[in-house]
């Protein structure tokens, strides 16, 4: 049994993306493990937000969380905001962390690129991270590949506070989707698939009606050739359909490409839509059930007081571990 924590930010509503990269893998670590699921609205903020569309994202995602398969009755599932005791070592965390460090994280970079007025939380939103993952005591993170540089960071925090003070930090481990890890936008297939992106064909969201899946999945960028074959370097439109098709069905890319072969784009794409809204369909159905649900307000309670048993405990023994 290992301690597993992952997050995910209340900043639109999930793409096919989030769902294949992070949620489906949680679903499947959460009966053998103890889980921690949080809805980390703290780093939303690193962003300008909207406050009632914030106040709704986060209450969507926990319904989405649940409706994809997490039981909060096995697995911790909480609003990061909640638990003081993030901000708290994220803090801490944050005066071990160098400038440098922080200014060289990818993500820090595209999402501050050509912006005049970036937060100052925008740069050290990994140290928070890193606290997010450290308070737990975590042992595996399971995210999609774009953590991976946040997630080095967090085990080089863990490390030198251990080295520094006192050895009170597990090391936590990443754990990647053989297949999903990176889902790209449908419209520019060399870039991530994300809620954030301004053209909302690029994107699906796990919201989205059965008849917009398919014309996404229609007008999605390929090329020219019309051979159904996974080739990421030259052919990355298809390849990120395969990719898509396969985590949604299970089915390898390698039996995929035969059951496609001499057959067109157009059969291919129906296909894709299909395994795509089959595997949404039920996950909207259930959350149209949960959303308006009080049950949910419960369920955040006691995912909160239960995760801040665990986090007040790290912090206590940090804040000895430094001298304060
Ligand atoms: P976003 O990047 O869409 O704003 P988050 O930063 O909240 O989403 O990421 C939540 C989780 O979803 C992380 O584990 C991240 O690695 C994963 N994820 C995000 N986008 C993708 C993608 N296009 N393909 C696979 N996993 C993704
Ligand atoms: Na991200």
């Amino acid at each position: 049994m290992e301690t597993i924590f992952s997050g995910i930010q209340p900043s639109g509503t999930l793409t096919l993306g989030n769902y294949l990269g992070a949620i489906q893998q949680f679903v499947e670590l959460q009966n053998d493990n103890d889980c921690y699921f949080c809805i980390v609205d703290e780093h939303a903020i690193t962003v300008p937000q909207e406050r009632l569309k914030l106040r709704s994202n986060i209450r969507s995602l926990a319904a989405l969380y649940i409706a994809s398969g997490i039981d909060p009755e096995t697995s911790t599932l909480f609003v990061q905001s909640e638990v003081p005791a993030h901000t708290q070592l994220g803090w801490m965390l944050q005066s071990i962390s160098y400038i440098g460090e922080l200014e060289r994280m990818t993500q820090y970079k595209d999402k501050s690129a050509g912006k005049e007025a970036i937060s100052s939380a925008l740069l050290t939103y990994p140290s928070l991270m890193a606290a997010d993952i450290l308070l737990y005591n975590t042992n595996i993170v399971p995210v999609g590949d774009d953590q991976k540089q946040h997630l080095e960071l967090t085990r080089d925090l863990a490390g030198r506070f251990n080295n520094r003070f006192n050895d009170i930090f597990t090391i936590p481990d990443i754990r990647i989707p053989k297949v999903g890890a990176r889902i790209m936008s449908l419209q520019e297939p060399m870039k991530k698939m994300s809620k954030s992106d301004e053209n909302e064909k690029g994107f699906i969201s796990m919201l989205d009606e059965p008849k917009k899946i398919e014309k996404k999945i229609k007008s999605a960028v390929t090329d020219s050739e019309g051979i159904v074959k996974y080739d990421k370097e030259n052919k990355p439109g298809v390849s990120n359909l395969l990719t898509i098709y396969s985590s949604c069905t299970g089915e390898s890319i390698k039996s995929l490409e035969a059951k496609y072969e001499g057959k067109g784009y157009g059969d291919f794409k129906q296909g894709v839509a299909n395994a795509v809204i089959e595997t949404l369909k039920p996950i909207q159905d259930r959350y149209a059930e949960l959303i308006n649900s009080v049950k949910l307000d419960d369920i955040l309670d006691q995912g909160a007081e239960k995760a801040s048993f665990t986090a007040n405990k790290t912090v206590a023994k940090a804040k000895k571990a430094m001298g304060l």
